[in-house]
């Protein structure tokens, strides 16, 4: 197996939608054969608003659940929940006092999460970013797959890990350690649906935290939900384009083209010379059909797996016990370069 490594992480706050399936986790599953791979359920990035703990619980579960029904193999890569793993937090500590308060203060999701008032917004919620900064690298991870929205976030962790080095280059360099000691993470955001957006609303982006169910699929959606969705789905009155040039400012039409190629492993152009010239109501059960011959295995899966809390609660302990592993021994040498005793 290759050197290079793969984190990513996603948050355990409910209604997983097509557009983490598509925009992150259908990657993570195309990674598993060119890297080593390690899969978080970021728990402690979820607290920072508000969740209720027997739901917490499920939805740490269900997020794993999700993992293992879509093909990430827990035995051959890492599946754990960060709350288990110490190191992320105590290197976020470390992190807090690298980054500025300037980097943050340009982050858009912290201001969009905030919303108006900011005064009661969370310190976890502005310090997000540094402690995912601290999941990608304690362990020296190279590459990340994510959606669209977590670019800014990236660039963070990438400004966070140059400062640290050059801050403590002396010292670095004085423990016999790489002078590239944290590594340039990598965003990798691919495939068609990199911004999966609202069935409802072209102009906002698919969330869990709609308050209308209608504007997402969620990946534990039967076939007749699924079926609904994409039928009342909005779209506008001219029939499909032929080329991709003719989805521009029509972002439903785009939306629903980049969910079926993404789906079916095309490009939009592609989709676009079979289905242009063609009107919605036909495209759109097309769309019905793929959808449910994909989702509708993960989402049984899901439910079983969810049936087994012990199982998937020891894949956790599993996951977390040789991530911890890792952790650690960068854990140990940060602790060295920034002149920190411990026991030897
Ligand atoms: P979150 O639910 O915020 O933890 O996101 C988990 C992963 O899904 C991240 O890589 C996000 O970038 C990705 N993601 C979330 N929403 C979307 C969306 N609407 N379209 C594409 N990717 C998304
Ligand atoms: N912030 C990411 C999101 O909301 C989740 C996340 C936390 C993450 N830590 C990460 C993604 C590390 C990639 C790498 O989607």
């Amino acid at each position: 197996m290759p050197t290079e490594r793969v984190f990513s992480g996603v948050q355990p706050t409910g209604n997983l939608h097509l557009g983490n399936y598509l925009g992150a986790i259908v990657n993570f599953v195309k990674l598993q054969d060119a890297y080593n791979c390690l899969y978080c359920v970021v728990d402690l990035h979820a607290i920072t608003v508000w969740q209720e703990p027997a739901e917490l619980t499920r939805n740490i579960r269900e997020v794993t659940a999700a993992f293992i029904a879509s093909g990430i193999d827990p035995k051959k890569h890492i599946v754990f929940n960060q709350s288990q793993v110490a190191e992320h937090a105590e290197l976020a500590w470390v992190f807090n006092c690298v980054a500025r308060l300037g980097w943050l203060n340009r982050m858009t999701q912290f201001k969009e999460k905030a919303g108006k008032d900011r005064e009661a917004a969370s310190v976890g919620l502005y310090a997000y970013p540094n402690l995912m900064a601290a999941d990608i690298l304690v362990y020296r991870a190279t590459h990340v797959p994510v959606g669209e929205d977590q670019k800014q976030h990236l660039e963070l962790a990438r400004d966070i890990a140059q400062k640290f080095n050059n801050d403590f280059s002396d010292s670095i360099r004085a423990h016999g350690l790489d002078e590239k000691f944290f590594p340039q993470p990598e965003p990798l955001i691919t495939g068609p649906a990199t911004r999966v957006m609202s069935l409802r609303d072209g102009s906002k982006k698919m969330s869990k935290s709609d308050p209308s169910d209608y504007s997402r699929i969620n990946l534990t959606d039967d076939a007749d939900g699924i079926a609904q969705k994409i039928r009342k789905a909005k779209t506008d009155p001219e029939p499909l384009p032929s080329e991709e040039k003719g989805l521009e400012a029509r972002p439903e039409a785009d939306n629903l083209v980049g969910i079926y190629a993404a789906l079916s492993g095309r490009t939009k152009a592609d989709v676009l010379r079979e289905f242009g010239g063609g009107q919605f109501s036909s495209f759109k059960s097309t769309l019905v059909d793929l959808s449910v011959e994909k989702l509708g295995p993960i989402g049984a899966e899901m439910k079983k797996l969810t049936q087994d809390p012990a199982y998937v609660d020891s894949v956790l302990v599993d996951g977390a016990d040789r991530a911890r592993a890792i952790a650690g021994q960068t854990m140990t040498s940060v602790k060295d370069i920034v002149g920190f005793i411990r026991k030897k």
